[in-house]
C-alpha cells in the first residue's frame, strides 16, 4: 500500500515508492494534455519564501491540470513572516485552515520537516536551504528514465556546486537506490558532502571524484550540471574564486558520447554555454516539462 502523507526528503521514499511515482508520472503524460477533474475541490497553497520559476509554476500547472485550485505567495516580503516576524509554525497553522496541501520553499535546512510537524495537512518540500529538493530529484529520475529508457546500468556525472546545490543532494540520495556508476565533479571548495558520498558507497555504488569538467563528460550517459549557488556563500569572495571554473561548451560536448544527455535543474547562469542548447545532448528544457507530470503524480498520490 503506497502512502505519501508528506514529501520532505528522498529518505522518506523506498525505491518501490519512487518507482510508483515514476510510473504514475508516465500515466500523467496523457492526463496533462487532456486535463482531469481528479483534484476538483482541493486547494494547494504555495508558500515560497525563496525565489522560484520552475518549481512553483510547475506545481501550479500540475494542480490546475488536475482540476484543483491554487493560492499562495512567491515573495516573503509580502507576508507577515517577512514584514512582521511571524513564525513558520504560526504561518503553517494559518495556511492549513485555507488549503488541503502545502508546497513550501524556504531558505533554511530542516524547514520543511518543521512545517510538517506543525501541519495537519500534507507538506511537500519544494526546496529547503542547501539541504534537499526531493521533487526535483523525482523529476530528474523520471527524465533520465524517459530519455535513456532505464536508470540501472547508467553512468551519471553530477557536476558543479555539489556543496550548496540541494538538487544534487536529493538526486545523489535517490540514485543510491539504483545500480548506477557516479562521477562527482566539482571545484575543490564545492565537493559533495561526505555523508552523501558515504550513503552512495554503502549502497554499493561505484563513486569516483574527478577534478575537471573534461573528465566529467567523458564516457558517461548523463551529465547533470548545476549552477554555483551564489546566494548560499557566506563570503562573496569564495564565490568569486570558483565562479566560471566548471563550464560546458561545444568543446566538452564534442567529448561526450553521441547518445549521452545533459540535464540541468535550471536556472543556469553561465555553466552551460548557450551554443550547447542546439546540440542533441542538451535536454534540460525537455526536463523542465517533466516537472509538470511528476508533480501531477505527486499531488495525485498525496490525495489518493
Ligand atoms: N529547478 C528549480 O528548483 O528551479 P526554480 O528555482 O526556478 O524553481
Amino acid at each position: 500500500m503506497f502512502e505519501l502523507p508528506n514529501l520532505i526528503s528522498i529518505h522518506d521514499l523506498s525505491r518501490q515508492d519512487i518507482e510508483v511515482i515514476l510510473d504514475t508520472s508516465a500515466k500523467m503524460e496523457l492526463v496533462a494534455v487532456e486535463r482531469s477533474k481528479e483534484l476538483s475541490g482541493k486547494i494547494m497553497a504555495t508558500l515560497f519564501f525563496e525565489p522560484s520559476t520552475r518549481t512553483r509554476l510547475s506545481f501550479e500547472s500540475a494542480m490546475l491540470r488536475l482540476g484543483g485550485s491554487v493560492l499562495g505567495f512567491a515573495d516573503i516580503g509580502v507576508t507577515s513572516a517577512g514584514g512582521k516576524g511571524e513564525t513558520l509554525a504560526d504561518t503553517i497553522r494559518t495556511v492549513e485552515r485555507y488549503a488541503d496541501v502545502i508546497v513550501m520553499r524556504h531558505p533554511l535546512d530542516g524547514s520543511a520537516r518543521v512545517a510538517a510537524e506543525f501541519s495537519k495537512i500534507p507538506v511537500i518540500n519544494a526546496g529547503s536551504g542547501a539541504e534537499e529538493h526531493p521533487t526535483q530529484a523525482l523529476l530528474d529520475l523520471y527524465s533520465i528514465r524517459k530519455m535513456m529508457r532505464r536508470i540501472d546500468g547508467l553512468t551519471i556525472s553530477l557536476c558543479g556546486d555539489l556543496k550548496y546545490g540541494r538538487t544534487v543532494h536529493s538526486l545523489g540520495m535517490a540514485l543510491s537506490k539504483y545500480d548506477v556508476k557516479i562521477k562527482l565533479a566539482a571545484p575543490e571548495a564545492l565537493r559533495m558532502k561526505p555523508a552523501i558520498i558515504d550513503e552512495m558507497k554503502k549502497s554499493g555504488l561505484d563513486v569516483v571524484e574527478v577534478d575537471t569538467i573534461e573528465e566529467a563528460v567523458r564516457d558517461v550517459d548523463v551529465v547533470y550540471m548545476t549552477r554555483i549557488q551564489k546566494e548560499r556563500f557566506p563570503d562573496i569572495r569564495e564565490y568569486d574564486a570558483v565562479k566560471g571554473e566548471f563550464r560546458i561548451t561545444l568543446h566538452e560536448v564534442g567529448m561526450m558520447r553521441n547518445d549521452a544527455i545533459i540535464l540541468h535543474p535550471l536556472p543556469r547562469v553561465d555553466e552551460i554555454d548557450a551554443e550547447v542548447d542546439a546540440t542533441p545532448q542538451a535536454r534540460y528544457f525537455d526536463q523542465v516539462y517533466n516537472g509538470v507530470v511528476t508533480r501531477m503524480a505527486i499531488l495525485s498520490l498525496i490525495f489518493s
